[in-house]
């Protein structure tokens, strides 16, 4: 094996300190601490994990927390009224709806009521708008952690080619943004991208978030490169005993691990860190909003 790991569970650990550190110097400082108000429509398991993991570390890092469990049937007009009940409390920094939301719901309605200055998912439009023009605004979770743990193993990426595998509005757009100022070639690559294989052999670094298991194969990967791996997809393991499943990424681990440079395992590579950078957002967006001074995260 070639790869080094790039440890994101380490690396979300040391964030999420700086942010207890960060929220307990603001409490002392102005007497309140930022405050997450979390929304969850429904009983998807999926969405129930996350939540719960969400609001343990909101509590364990000093952050006030707030949830709102709503039932599978809530009506639209019913979350709007509570989206735009958290938007007026003053005590709430940021406000985050649990995606997917039930069919009865419109999802791109519920993110442009949402307060753009209490968006700490980043996926409001105008949030969106910000970070493509390079004007602030609050970050996408997962694609902000996935540049943080590139940079803790290359500081400078100007002039490299960056490569991200997919374009959904919740990773790979914002990815492409951040990596383009960080002054990278960057190249989107998606369905219907002809030859992606070598498209991505030519990335000096290669984002893959397509949610497709093990997609990516060692051949896809230029000697030495860095891969971040946003995928976490449950697969049947039959070896494990019968109906058992395990996680894997986008990337073939094993494989890629034999060419890269750096890499990032799942689990324990980028999902942490997307927690912990809504921590991290939640802060800024409390600082931001209070006109606080803002810590270095
Ligand atoms: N569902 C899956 N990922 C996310 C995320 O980052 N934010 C929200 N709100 N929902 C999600």
């Amino acid at each position: 094996m070639t790869a080094r790991i790039i440890d994101g569970t380490a690396a979300a650990e040391a964030l999420r300190n700086r942010v207890a550190e960060a929220a307990a110097a603001l409490s002392a400082r102005y007497g309140a601490a930022p405050g997450l108000a979390v929304v969850l429509v429904g009983e998807n398991p999926a969405s129930q994990v996350y939540v719960r993991s969400k609001i343990k570390h909101t509590a364990a890092a000093g952050l006030r927390s707030v949830e709102h469990l709503l039932p599978m049937e809530t009506s639209e007009a019913d979350l709007l009224a509570l989206v735009a009940q958290l938007n007026a409390d003053p005590e709430i920094d940021g406000i985050l709806v649990q995606l997917p939301l039930p069919v009865q719901i419109d999802a791109d309605k519920v993110i442009a009521a949402i307060d753009p200055a209490k968006d700490v998912d980043g996926f409001h439009p105008v949030n969106a708008g910000k970070l493509a023009t390079g004007t602030g605004g609050l970050v996408p979770c997962t694609p902000l952690g996935s540049l943080k743990l590139i940079k803790s193993v290359r500081e400078t990426l100007a002039g490299l080619d960056a490569v991200v595998i997919g374009r959904s509005n919740i990773v790979g757009k914002p990815m492409a943004a951040l990596l383009l100022a960080e002054s990278c070639t960057v190249t989107i690559a998606h369905s219907r991208t002809k030859d992606v294989e070598a498209v991505c052999r030519r990335a000096d670094i290669l984002v893959a978030a397509v949610g497709r298991p093990e997609m990516v194969r060692g051949d896809w990967i230029k000697p030495g490169a860095i891969v971040i791996d946003v995928g976490i997809n449950r697969v049947d393991a039959p070896e494990k005993g019968p109906g058992k499943t395990r996680l894997v990424g986008d990337v073939a681990f094993a494989e890629a691990a034999e060419v890269a440079g750096w890499i990032t395992p799942v689990p324990g590579g980028v999902g942490p860190m997307t927690i912990a950078c809504l921590l991290a957002n939640t802060v800024t967006a409390a600082c931001a909003r209070r006109g606080w001074t803002a810590p270095e995260l």
